[in-house]
């Protein structure tokens, strides 16, 4: 198998990390890796913000529903969907910036997801655990301690550190569930196969995507949180 096959077929989130340092030669391969992925016409619509402040960290893990690992992990690094950039550099080419759409909402997310997941892979093949952290579920009050401007949204963290905790693979749907040739096939059979993952996952999924559960919960405060950063009118 190939050292990246391997390293993807054998990734977990460490949610428990040993009080070693990030060192800079790391952290830089970790951000490098980040700044080569692909995003849509190369537009790279994102920013990257590095915590290492034990007390600004603190205070995120606190807002992001106090996860302790968040606190304890040596680094996190926040990604933010940036579309300040891009506009302000189309501005100063004397043309007019778009207006924001869902269109590029969407593409910039997109931008921002590959470009944490090449962050994470690169800090697996240098020996560190890591977990991705939903920051997207108080956009604003991260913003706002990160000092971020208006079009600039941050939506995921990553946190890196030493693994000191070796977890089984968590599963994933069947690839018959993920798959689909040439057309999407039966619906109802996609749907029980991916619910078919675990009895565990079955149960929990209506606490995330249920009527009243977690994506309602932080619904309208995400949507408040677009308009006020001027991504949403
Ligand atoms: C964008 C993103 C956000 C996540 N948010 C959190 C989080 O806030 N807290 C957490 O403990 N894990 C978080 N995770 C980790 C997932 O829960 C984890 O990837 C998933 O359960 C599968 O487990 P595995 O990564 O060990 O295979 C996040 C992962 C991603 C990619």
């Amino acid at each position: 198998m190939s050292f990246c096959l391997d390293l993807i077929a054998k990734h977990r989130s460490i949610r428990k990390f040993k009080s070693e340092l990030v060192n800079d030669d790391d952290l830089n391969s970790i951000l490098e890796a980040a700044r080569r992925h692909p995003s849509p016409r190369n537009l790279q619509p994102l920013t990257i913000t590095v915590v290492k402040d034990e007390e600004l960290k603190g205070r995120i893990a606190t807002l992001l529903g106090d996860q302790q690992h968040i606190r304890e992990a040596p680094i996190l690094l926040v990604f933010s969907l940036d579309l300040m950039k891009a506009l302000r550099a189309v501005e100063l080419s004397g043309k007019e910036p778009t207006r924001i759409s869902h269109a590029i909402l969407l593409a910039g997310t997109l931008s921002t997801g590959i470009a944490l997941a090449w962050s994470l892979l690169a800090a697996e093949s240098l020996g560190y655990g890591a977990c991705g952290i939903a920051v997207y579920r108080r956009s604003c009050e991260v913003a706002d301690l990160l000092k971020l401007p208006k079009y600039v949204l941050p939506l995921a963290g990553l946190l890196v550190g030493r693994p000191d905790e070796s977890p089984e693979l968590r599963p994933r749907q069947p690839l018959q569930a993920l798959l689909a040739n040439d057309g999407y096939g039966d619906a109802e059979g996609r749907a029980e196969l991916y619910a078919s993952i675990s009895s565990d996952f079955r149960e929990k999924l209506a606490d995330i995507i249920g009527k009243g559960g977690f994506y309602d919960e932080i619904a309208w405060s995400f949507t408040q949180c677009l308009r006020r950063q001027g991504l949403l009118e």
